[in-house]
């Protein structure tokens, strides 16, 4: 289960963020980046972020920590832009909470230099939970403290929007040609002998234990939160095997 901190004060709009991320300060006097279950594809999005950070961690990469932010709307009474009123309104509640790396930079390939093995191991990563958000135009990398950090997994699993079609959506290969870390020479089939075996249902178990509840209720075709837990699992126990030898656009 992710620690649970109550947000006591809205401090600002992250503003390049499209679904509108903001600052918040919580009771546990943490600075968080807050994504909320207003927002855009809502709650889905919540659990792609739980998801790939909670695995990225296992796997040995870099991912901010992860919170649930109990939101009394009330907070958003007193904003003035009328758009992170409506937003904090609508988001009554749990939401989503990521520690801040405060004076953390974004990514430039340019002036940083990543090294095959890391690079594959992000690709690999990537190709796993199926991130179409990797671009050069928006790596969702950030660099912090000398190092990299992945963020931003809202767009992944697009299984999930699907649960009918998820094993056929989940069979298909990934495309890495506009990924951020292409031009590094991404190592994958050293990332996946690594990372492969690492990817077991115990594992999947853990990392999706940690999606709150409240996410995972009502979703159309599931009776329990444990049985869509599962559906969360299944497709990523099936790829991690050989997606290798299904990403695409490298050369
Ligand atoms: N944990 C963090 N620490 C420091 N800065 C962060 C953190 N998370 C996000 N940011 C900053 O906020 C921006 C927006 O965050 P994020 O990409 O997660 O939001 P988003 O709404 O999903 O964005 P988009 O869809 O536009 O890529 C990031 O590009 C980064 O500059
Ligand atoms: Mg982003």
């Amino acid at each position: 289960m992710l620690k649970e901190v109550i947000a006591t004060r809205y401090i600002t709009p992250l503003r390049e963020g499209g679904s509108l991320p903001g600052l918040v300060e919580a009771d546990d006097l943490g600075t968080y980046v807050m994504k909320f279950t207003g927002a855009g594809q809502g709650r889905k999005t919540l659990v792609a972020e739980v998801v790939c950070a909670e695995l990225a961690r296992r796997l040995g990469l870099r991912v901010p920590g992860l919170v649930t932010l109990e939101l009394d709307p009330v907070l958003g009474l007193g904003e003035p832009d009328q758009e992170v009123q409506e937003l904090l309104k609508s988001s009554g509640g749990t939401n989503l909470g990521m520690d801040f790396l405060s004076g953390a930079v974004g990514f430039d390939p340019l002036a940083f230099p990543v090294s095959p093995e890391e690079a594959g191991r992000i690709v690999w990563f990537d190709a796993l939970v199926n991130n179409v958000d990797r671009s050069w135009r928006n790596p969702n990398l950030l660099m912090w403290r000398g190092e990299l950090w992945l963020i931003d997994h809202g767009a992944t699993m697009i299984w999930h929007h699907n649960w009918r079609g998820a094993e056929a959506s989940a069979a298909r290969p990934y495309d890495i040609g506009d990924h951020a870390l292409r031009p590094f020479g991404p190592d994958v089939a050293a990332a996946a002998a690594e990372l492969a075996p690492l990817v077991t249902e115990e594992l999947l178990a853990e990392v999706t234990a940690a999606i709150p509840d409240v996410w995972l209720t009502d979703e159309p075709g599931f009776d329990t939160p444990e049985e869509l837990r599962r559906a969360y699992a299944r497709p990523l126990l099936a790829r991690a095997g050989a997606i290798h030898e299904r990403i695409q656009g490298g050369q």
